[in-house]
């Protein structure tokens, strides 16, 4: 990771300030708990019903939801704490906003890219640091969040151009560059799989960061290579919503799972079977090989029981130990197989663990950036079934 530079990144935050970007009323849920702040936990800001409330929400660590369902839900205190409403667009918390602006480490005169305009704000805090607003572009799949954050940015005096449309697909060029490229593509919104156009629109040598693998993820720093690949490591742990385009389904909790296939029930054997509780709280580099190789980690519902789901297939261990797996995955049996791996190969943390993107495919590594984990930790000694083997 590069050096932190703290002053030139406290001077952004003061001449670009967090309040200017969100709106009167909005809905605040506080940060770092260390695990993802439920929607549920927030509470409602008015800047003219409580203006200290309001101030306070801004200048602490808090994510402040400004709309729902894309805009298609009023956002009101009832429907921000509805489970059945989902935030599409927030000021994100602050402290990960400066963690993944220190590692995206824009220089003055860098072109940026910046995805996910939302408010403006990171855009705006990208245009201080590059010095020159001209050179960073920005990209808003909703073209109202786009002209609020265009009024956003020119209270603060600042005009970067503002693109609409789905940055998942089609990326605008760098104005003023022959080739177009940009030395920093900086992402706020989640990603599982990363669109390679990223890469294409990134000059090498330049780096791109972001928030990967919603909803619990990792803040991700590449370096792009001259041969079109990108290497790099993960960095804070964060929660970002995701890409639109590839909405994830929300966990879905105790209800059923619709699946064809009879569910597989066994008690869960201490002698053979993985200590629920590593899985529960995962180290970094075992939750991040979770989130890779199986696509989630377990995780307690609302009734105790642990639970860890693609969606489709679902597990579920009871308090006393019976584990229920249903749907095409046995997805317990692969978090354990994956959790067997990685303590056969020392228990890597996340200085041995990164990811590789190249135009044919994408993983995650340990030690090696040209072998995914996937293989490296069925080529260990003594490897049982392979992991997630449709995922290399
Ligand atoms: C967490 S918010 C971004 C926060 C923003 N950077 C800020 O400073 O306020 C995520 C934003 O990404 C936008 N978004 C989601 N999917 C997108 C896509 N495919 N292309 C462009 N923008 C997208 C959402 O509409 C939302 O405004």
């Amino acid at each position: 990771m590069p050096p932190p530079q703290p002053d030139v990144l406290a001077d952004a935050l003061i001449r670009v300030p967090r309040h200017t970007f969100i709106p009167a009323q909005g809905w605040a849920v506080p940060q770092g708990s260390g695990t993802p702040p439920a929607a549920a936990s927030g509470y409602w800001i008015d800047q003219h019903r409580d203006p200290d409330r309001w101030w306070r929400a801004v200048y602490s660590d808090t994510v402040i939801v400004t709309q729902l369902d894309g805009g298609r839900t009023e956002l009101t205190p009832a429907n921000a704490a509805a489970p059945s409403s989902a935030p599409s667009c927030a000021a994100s918390s602050p402290l990960l906003v400066t963690a993944g602006l220190r590692h995206l480490a824009p220089r003055p005169g860098n072109r940026v890219l910046d995805i996910g305009t939302g408010t403006g704000w990171t855009s705006g805090l990208c245009a201080y640091l590059t010095g020159d607003d001209a050179l960073v572009t920005t990209v808003e799949i909703d073209p109202d969040l786009a002209r609020t954050a265009a009024g956003n940015l020119a209270r603060c005096g600042l005009r970067p151009a503002i693109v609409t449309g789905d940055a998942a697909s089609e990326l605008p060029s760098s104005d003023g560059e022959s080739d177009g490229l940009f030395d920093r593509v900086h992402v706020t919104c989640g990603v599982t799989d990363i669109p390679y156009v990223w890469v294409e629109h990134t000059r090498p040598g330049g780096h791109i960061v972001l928030p990967y693998n919603p909803p619990v993820g990792r803040l991700l720093r590449l370096t792009v290579h001259e041969d079109g690949s990108a290497t790099g490591r993960f960095g804070e742990e964060c929660s970002y919503m995701p890409l639109r385009s590839e909405r994830q389904p929300q966990r879905p909790d105790e209800g059923a799972t619709r699946t064809d296939t009879p569910p597989r029930v066994r008690s869960l054997d201490s002698a053979s079977d993985s200590d629920t509780e590593s899985l529960l709280h995962p180290a970094p580099g075992l939750q991040v090989l979770l989130a890779a190789l199986v696509g989630d980690e377990p995780w307690t519902g609302a009734s105790g029981s642990v639970l860890l789901t693609d969606g489709v297939s679902r597990a579920v261990v009871e308090n006393g130990g019976r584990l229920t797996q249903t749907g095409p995955r046995d997805l317990w049996d692969e978090a354990e197989s994956v959790h067997r791996a990685w303590i056969r190969r020392g228990r890597p943390g996340l200085d041995r663990i990164g990811f590789t993107v190249t135009p044919q495919r994408q993983y995650v590594w340990v030690d090696d950036p040209a072998v995914p984990a996937v293989r490296a930790l069925d080529e260990t000694p003594d490897a049982r079934p392979a992991v997630g083997a449709s995922l290399g």
